[in-house]
């Protein structure tokens, strides 16, 4: 959870963003200018100083995919490619990547994702880079004829997008987005329904089984 010091109080709630990358003794974080948080943080100026809480929540399970009995199969929209770019780094190219925005501009880091992907497929909603349609739709085209059961799913995005890559019939993982308040449990402002009633997604998740999370 990132914020501006405490004695500034606005915005007063915190926002969360993933853990992107570590590179010497700093650690990044891709965002996406949306609103008052995310335009203070593009103002930000070396030696301004800000509120961190964190780590907080669960990360991916990994077991099936590193140990080789699963395929990887990554899915992401939008910045949803911070939280499985630590993912791909760690599964050392084996997990097929389908990455998705609504354009061009949107798709972020593409060297570096080569690089860190065993293979990687583009989808841009306006056709204008790779595949045109949604990233949820080029990861159904490829399983078409494939075992579904020899791959592993980790998906973060928007909600439609989780709904969508939950029924492709993948078993595996997705990443909530759910807006926070406390980040730590307490204020029930991120619930999510699930199959075993409402979880916090600051603290049960914000990765969950596929399966798990009712989506409207
Ligand atoms: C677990 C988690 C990890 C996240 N990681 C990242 C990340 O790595 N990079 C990144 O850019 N963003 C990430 N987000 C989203 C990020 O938290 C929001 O974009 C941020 O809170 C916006 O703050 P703001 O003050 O700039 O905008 P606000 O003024 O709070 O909101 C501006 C607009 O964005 C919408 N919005 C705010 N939060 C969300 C959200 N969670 N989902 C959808 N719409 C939202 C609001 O409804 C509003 O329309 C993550 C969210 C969660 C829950
Ligand atoms: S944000 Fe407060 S309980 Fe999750």
């Amino acid at each position: 959870m990132f914020g501006v010091r405490s004695c500034e109080r606005d915005p007063l709630l915190k926002r969360p963003f993933c853990y992107f990358r570590k590179r010497g003794d700093e650690i990044d974080i891709l965002y996406r200018v949306v609103g008052k948080m995310t335009s203070i943080m593009k103002g930000l100026r070396p030696g301004d100083k800000v509120e961190i809480l964190g780590p907080l929540g669960n990360i991916y399970p990994m077991e099936e995919a590193e140990c080789g009995a699963k395929i990887p199969l990554v899915i992401a929209g939008g910045v949803g490619i911070a939280s499985v770019y630590p993912l791909l780094e760690r599964l050392k190219g084996k997990g097929i990547l389908f990455y998705g925005g609504r354009n061009k501009k949107e798709i972020l880091l593409r060297k570096e994702l080569r690089e860190i992907s065993k293979k990687m497929v583009v989808a841009t909603d306006d056709g204008s880079l790779g595949f045109r349609g949604t990233a949820v739709e080029a990861a159904g085209d490829f399983l078409k004829g494939r075992d579904r059961e020899g791959f592993v799913l980790y998906a973060c995005g928007p909600n439609g997008m989780l709904k969508a890559a939950s029924g492709l019939g993948v078993n595996g993982y997705i990443a909530s987005e759910e807006k926070m308040a406390c980040g730590i449990g307490v204020c029930l402002g991120c619930a999510v329904r699930t199959k075993d009633g409402y979880k916090r997604a600051c603290k049960d998740g914000p990765v969950f089984r596929t399966g798990e999370i009712l989506f409207d």
